[in-house]
């Protein structure tokens, strides 16, 4: 039925016969000439109906938006005054002699032309039309294209693509699981994977060395911009490779697939510790794109008689720090105020600022809600520290490690976009190393990673002696402040596994039965073992531009996890709960 999609017709195409299959895109009366724009998956052309051709400008006439037609034509050049250089066949157009009506379209329910009147409900309920818009088209050829690209990449270096089952027992990564109850088996439940991890390691066990696949992963979790209950990773695990061989081949792949895809030309990524990050940028995924730090000051201003500020400077759990907004002295109390709510949210109960009017009057000078409480050693010391100039604003975070750190950090990325800080058009891509095993919350330990990331350098009994301090041998990629990919060098031996599941409290019968079949593997002769997953939704939305997963995925769910599409999820037959001895207690739904 087609000879060319309509996007690739050019110049060079003049004087040729060509089958179009599309959609029309818009269609247009101009001085009794009709201007249809058929669009297909590569792009739009512009088709002329002449008069002299009656019974195909008729048919023209009847066409409507999005009617699914097929054009038998000629191409020949624009005049030059109607040429469109914004269009990649804008120097063409097809001349319509005749034309099919595939199939008629029924008016709209969404607008595809400015989908900014379209609600994001509307948008997924209507997601094939949604995805006609170019911008969706384009964004999953894109995703095609990285997928092939990986694939490529990976199996040159001599990965072999495995599947690993979808109905399965939980993985544990920190979500929730998604259950399947078993017909054959009842009142038991598989759970669907939040990764492949056990089975990619089980793989390294049987000796397939280096694994990879495209996979799809579930997790019940909060949903946000960048999370998804179904997403995909790019799952890889080897043997026999160390930390640093791990990172070489995934930072490889990355370098390569943007330089392909984009033209984009990386150096060596850094490489910060855990540490280092929160310090400095007050997340463990810093956005290297934002030149503002928090800069700590607890030594400068335990002595000062502010509660507020000598509390948590004493106090080995505090952290006193500042961020420097260079330019910030003119906020408004208004946005100072909006800063302090802001801050509020990641529990801060204040946000105490001095602003740096004119550094040669002294004292003087500066503008503080808290100038009362600093006397001259703390300031002259805050000054010197900040390097402070003219026109500065100091925001000072003074709490818990976690909530001083948490603000700031988020503050600190709000500021770089507010007020333009924050290089846009750069790259900034790292690894961040050296994490904690375990962080604590009430009393409990929780993995920082998963359960089965191996510590960097300790025994089962150094590490179960000082489990807090212990570092594990787990990397993380990040880009623009978003975690793109993270893994470890694995846990091969079973004392060292076992020590693991004690300290996240985990018992031996409980891990036995959860972990059994890992455990086992573990003592047949099990490889050292090491891999990483990348968020393959994180990485095409950041190489799109997309403000969102959902905008390069196919057929993503709303932020409450359901597809308006299918409406899904649904209830489920009486008959198929009776099979599967289930009942479904009263919900208010
Ligand atoms: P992790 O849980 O860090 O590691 O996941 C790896 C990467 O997957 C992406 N990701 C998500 N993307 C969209 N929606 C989600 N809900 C979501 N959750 C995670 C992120 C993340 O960096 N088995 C380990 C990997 C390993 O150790 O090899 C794992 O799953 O980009
Ligand atoms: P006040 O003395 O209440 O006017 O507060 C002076 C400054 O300290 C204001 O900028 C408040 O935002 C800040 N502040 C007051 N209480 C706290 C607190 N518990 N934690 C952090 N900042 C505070």
């Amino acid at each position: 039925m087609r000879s060319i999609y309509c996007g690739q017709i050019r110049e060079a195409h003049v004087g040729h016969s060509v089958q179009l299959v599309g959609w029309v895109n818009r269609r247009r009366d101009l001085g009794g000439v009709i201007f249809v724009q058929l669009r297909d998956r590569e792009g739009l052309v512009q088709v002329v109906f002449d008069p002299d051709l009656q019974e195909v400008f008729d048919k023209a006439n009847s066409l409507r938006a999005e009617f699914c037609v097929q054009i038998e034509g000629v191409v020949r050049a624009r005049p030059e005054s109607q040429v469109n250089a914004d269009m990649a066949t804008g120097a063409v157009e097809v001349l319509g002699k005749q034309l099919t009506i595939i199939n008629k379209a029924l008016p709209l329910p969404i607008a595809l032309d400015d989908h900014q009147k379209n609600s994001e409900e509307a948008r997924l309920k209507y997601r094939y039309l949604d995805l006609r818009r170019p911008e969706m088209t384009e964004r999953l050829i894109f995703r095609a294209k990285v997928t092939g690209f990986v694939r490529r990449y990976l199996e040159a270096q001599g990965f072999l693509d495995i599947e690993t089952p979808i109905l399965t027992k939980a993985t544990p990564e920190g979500a929730r699981d998604y259950l399947v109850p078993s017909r054959t088996h009842k009142g038991k439940f598989f759970a669907l994977p939040q990764s492949p991890q056990l089975f990619k390691q089980l793989l390294m066990v049987a000796g397939m060395d280096r694994y990879y696949q495209i996979v799809k992963c579930f997790r019940d979790e909060d949903l946000r911009a960048d999370r998804q209950p179904e997403f995909t990773q790019i799952d890889i695990e080897t043997s026999f490779l160390t930390a640093p061989e791990v990172r070489a081949i995934t930072e490889g792949l990355v370098t390569e697939l943007f330089e392909e895809m984009l033209g984009v030309k990386f150096d060596a990524f850094p490489t910060m510790t855990y540490l280092e990050a929160m310090t400095r940028f007050g997340s463990d995924k810093p956005d290297l794109r934002n030149p503002l730090e928090i800069v700590d000051v607890a030594d400068l201003l335990a002595h000062v008689e502010f509660k507020v500020f000598n509390g948590p400077a004493n106090d080995p759990k505090g952290r006193v720090a500042v961020i420097k907004v260079p330019g910030g002295a003119s906020l408004s109390r208004k946005q100072l105020d909006d800063y302090q709510a802001f801050a509020g949210v990641y529990g801060a109960k204040g946000l105490p600022w001095l602003k740096v009017n004119d550094l040669s009057k002294g004292v003087e000078g500066l503008q503080s809600p808290i100038l009362k409480f600093l006397d001259d050693q703390a300031i002259q010391g805050l000054l010197a520290r900040l390097e402070v100039a003219d026109g500065d604003l100091l925001l000072f975070g003074s709490d818990s490690y976690k909530v001083c750190t948490d603000a700031l950090g988020a503050l600190r990325l709000k500021l770089g976009e507010d007020l333009g800080f924050t290089r846009t058009e750069e790259w900034a891509p790292l690894w961040v190393v050296d994490f904690p095993m375990f962080e604590e919350d009430e009393g409990r330990l929780y993995a920082l990673h998963h359960p089965f990331t191996a510590p960097l350098n300790a025994s089962p009994e150094q590490l179960t002696a000082d489990p807090l301090s212990t570092i594990s041998n787990a990397y993380d990629m990040v880009l623009n402040g978003v975690e793109l990919g993270g893994g470890s060098v694995r846990i091969h031996d079973n004392a060292m596994q076992q020590a693991v599941f004690k300290l996240l409290g985990i018992s031996s019968e409980e891990a036995e039965e959860k972990f059994g079949f890992l455990l086992e593997a573990l003592q047949y002769g099990a490889p050292v073992h090491a891999g990483l997953a990348f968020g393959l939704d994180r990485l095409v939305m950041l190489m799109t531009g997309a403000s969102s997963i959902r905008d390069v995925m196919a057929f993503p769910k709303t932020t409450t996890a359901a597809c308006p599409l299918t409406e899904a999820p649904s209830f489920a037959n009486p008959q198929a709960l009776e099979e599967l001895s289930l009942a479904v207690k009263k919900t208010d739904a």
